[in-house]
């Protein structure tokens, strides 16, 4: 298979291929020697901007690291002190980034849809690091690198993973049904009725696959893996019950985690809020995968690079070959 792409927007059309050379090539980066060059894959002098209008820990600075290990260059834009609070719009911005040479542009942004609009206006490649509560593509795909490296599988087939948290403000559980789903697992969504509204929609496109449930113990019979969800205070009022209440119905201990399988692993994209979604003692504890999955953001953020910039690369040689 051949990748295409020019930019990495949303999961939803991922196929199992996609997600194998993608992840192939991450393991292969990932099983480098420390310091040895990613050769064929390097970037020398591309530049990559990082324009984050929303905070982040992770996902920027594992972007950097996965850009900069690349021989790329890293520029961050920092909106509250860009033209944007002059009023310049995004497409705008981006127009003026492609007049400056760079490559890739990663965007965070709290609307829907945001890199969309970036990348009709963008001559290189958009990643979207997250888009309000639609999308985060490169956390599902560090996620999916994660339970595959854990569970020592090619695939999810026959695997199952439950995603237990506030569903309806969450663009990791938006793109992880797509790429577990495609990969193999069944999954299944868990959580006060009020936050997952919009799911039974989904799971229609997905017959036998995903599964929508409000009762947790049904959710985690069986389960390979369980993903809590960050709780927000402020958020609860669309789950018509008090966080109290959730933490008593649905955060995440040993004693829940022992309705999984035995060997059933924790995930959570972070920030926790420890003793909410999930006790210190599983976030911490042995089954726990929280680190691995930073770790991994890395060298999947450097296939995601390395991937679309060959795409425009391509892309360029083509349009030239044209003119001639
Ligand atoms: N998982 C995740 O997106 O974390 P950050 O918000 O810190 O980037």
């Amino acid at each position: 298979m051949t990748w295409t792409r020019r930019h990495l927007l949303d999961v939803e059309d991922f196929t199992s291929a996609d997600l194998d050379l993608i992840l192939d090539r991450a393991q292969q980066l990932a099983e480098r020697p420390s310091g040895a060059r990613p050769g064929p894959d390097s970037l020398p002098g591309h530049r990559v901007a990082l324009l984050f209008a929303e905070p982040s820990t992770r996902t920027r600075l594992s972007f950097e690291i996965a850009a900069r290990n690349l021989g790329a260059e890293t520029f961050v834009l920092d909106p509250p002190a860009s033209s944007m609070v002059k009023g310049e719009t995004l497409a705008d911005t981006a127009r003026n980034l492609g007049a400056m040479g760079f490559g890739s542009l990663v965007i965070r942004h709290r609307r829907w849809g945001a890199p969309w609009v970036t990348a009709r206006h963008f001559p290189g490649s958009v990643i979207n690091a997250g888009d309000g509560a639609h999308a985060h593509p490169t956390q599902a795909l560090l996620d999916l690198l994660t339970l595959r490296r854990a569970l020592k599988a090619d695939s999810l087939t026959g695997r199952k993973v439950v995603i237990v948290g506030d569903l309806l403000h969450s663009r990791v559980a938006r793109s992880n049904i797509w790429t577990l789903t495609a990969d193999g697992a069944d999954v299944a969504v868990c959580g006060p009725a009020g936050l997952l509204r919009g799911f039974d929609v989904v799971a229609r496109r997905l017959p036998g696959r995903l599964f929508v449930t409000d009762d947790l113990s049904a959710a985690l019979a069986g389960a390979d893996a369980v993903m809590a969800l960050r709780i927000q205070r402020e958020r609860m009022s669309g789950a018509a019950l008090s966080v109290g209440e959730y933490v008593g119905r649905y955060r995440i201990d040993e004693a829940r985690m022992a309705l999984a399988g035995p060997a059933a692993r924790f995930l959570h994209p972070g920030p926790i809020n420890e003793g909410v979604e999930v006790t210190r003692e599983v976030a911490t504890g042995p089954r726990s995968l929280v680190l691995e999955q930073v770790r991994n953001g890395v060298p999947i953020r450097m296939a995601v690079l390395a991937l679309l910039a060959a795409t425009t690369r391509q892309e360029k040689r083509d349009e030239s070959s044209e003119r001639r």
